[in-house]
């Protein structure tokens, strides 16, 4: 083992420790722009790094360079955990530092956006709050709907969920080719100068839209699934965000629990509440063909003592500095574990080799199919 990798896996175990050793507590950041240098975790008395969407005014530092995906807590993974474990994940995730919450109308749907606003309701103020409109009722099966009146509507709705008076961060949650993005951005601008949003995102955008909806209202981010499985947007997104210095959120970063090899083709769903049987990249033999992913992660990850979520985390970050995974979890375990990503960073030739290795793996079956397909393909 080379002496980088030898200190980088002594900083990891000792980070670890030290979260683990700081699980009861207290809050965190003090407050939403924390600085670069400064930012700590009154539990660990660590610093925290921060990573920074966007750019000047639009701009947000999110601690860790994590956020917590909320989503599975009521929606699309199967189990939901009783309410109350899981305010008590996200409040622990605060006294851990966290400070950046997605959550979305469709999330439920509704129901995830009071459970986020109850959870969050002691340190609102502190912590960044994002969600999301863009669907009919709030349902992704009764198609796209970004109307403007539809828009507001949908924020009154997410304020009151959300027991709060503003959003920090409003995605447009797929792009709708029936209203031009000039309406969307312009209402989203409106809203800013309301004060009812703070800062403006899209999700599953192409770079036609993120420009059109940018020249009205910059944005902060875009949010769209990107992973070692799934890597489309390094063919022109990335570079479009970067051009404009807009942030960039992968979703799904863990490929909805596969990179945690915690998943395999016997994995037994719950049909009623999980996307992933309908999903071709999850069907038994699509999961066989893809673990030479896997391997690969245990094999980068074990002489460095980092478990495959977290090497899956570690690579997003070592992108672009302006990169903020939200990987979803419902448990404390996994939430400690993913925030220890954080701290290991992959040297020039690590990252350059594992890069390599894991590119010459050919992954089977789409991330989506029908109707999804076609709201993430948009221009
Ligand atoms: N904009 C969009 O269209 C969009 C779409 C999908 C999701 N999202 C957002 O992105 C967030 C994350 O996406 P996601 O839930 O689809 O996928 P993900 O974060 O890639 O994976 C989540 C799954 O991985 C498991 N997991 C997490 N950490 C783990 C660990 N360390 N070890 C083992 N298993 C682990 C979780 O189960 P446990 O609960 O057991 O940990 C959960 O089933 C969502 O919460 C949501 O906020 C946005």
């Amino acid at each position: 083992m080379s002496n980088a990798n030898e200190t980088n896996r002594r900083s990891f175990l000792k980070t670890g420790a030290m979260l683990g050793a700081g699980l009861i507590g207290a809050p965190a950041l003090n407050t939403v722009q924390a600085s670069q240098a400064s930012a700590k975790t009154s539990l660990t008395n660590k610093a925290v790094k921060t990573r920074t969407l966007g750019t000047g005014k639009h701009s947000i530092q999110v601690a860790h360079g994590i956020g917590l995906g909320c989503m599975g807590m009521s929606y699309h993974r199967s189990f939901i955990p009783d309410k109350k474990i899981s305010i008590r994940l996200i409040r622990k995730a605060y006294d851990m530092g966290v400070n950046f919450f997605d959550t979305a109308e469709a999330y439920g749907p509704l129901t995830n956006e009071e459970l986020v606003g109850e959870a969050i309701a002691p340190f609102r103020k502190k912590i960044i709050l994002v969600t999301k409109f863009g669907f009919k009722e709030g349902k992704p099966s009764l198609g796209l709907y970004s109307r403007p009146e539809r828009i507001r509507k949908v924020v009154e709705h997410s304020l009151k969920s959300l027991k709060t008076d503003y959003i920090d961060l409003l995605y447009q949650h797929r792009v709708d080719p029936a209203v031009p993005m000039v309406d969307v951005a312009g209402t989203v601008k409106d809203l800013i100068v309301e004060g009812k949003v703070k800062h403006f995102g899209m999700s599953e955008a192409g770079a036609i839209s993120i420009r059109q909806a940018h020249a009205v209202q910059p944005l902060t981010a875009l949010q769209s699934e990107y992973s070692l499985m799934t890597r489309g947007p390094e063919q022109e997104v990335l570079k479009t965000c970067e051009e404009l210095g807009i942030g960039f959120v992968p979703y799904s970063p863990l490929s909805r629990g596969f990179l945690s090899g915690m998943i395999n083709e016997r994995t037994k769903y719950n049909p009623a509440n999980d996307n992933r049987p309908t999903l071709p990249r999850y069907q038994p033999d699509a999961i066989r063909t893809n673990w030479a992913m896997i391997d690969a992660l245990y094999e980068f990850g074990n002489p460095r003592g980092l478990t495959p979520a977290q090497v899956a985390l570690a690579w997003l970050l070592a992108q672009k500095s302006w990169i903020v995974p939200i990987p979803g979890t419902t448990k404390l375990a996994h939430l400690q574990e993913n925030l220890g990503a954080a701290d290991f960073e992959f040297s020039t030739e690590e990252l350059k080799n594992f890069t390599e290795a894991v590119s010459r793996i050919k992954i089977v079956g789409d991330r989506y199919t029908g109707v999804q397909a076609q709201q993430t393909n948009k221009q």
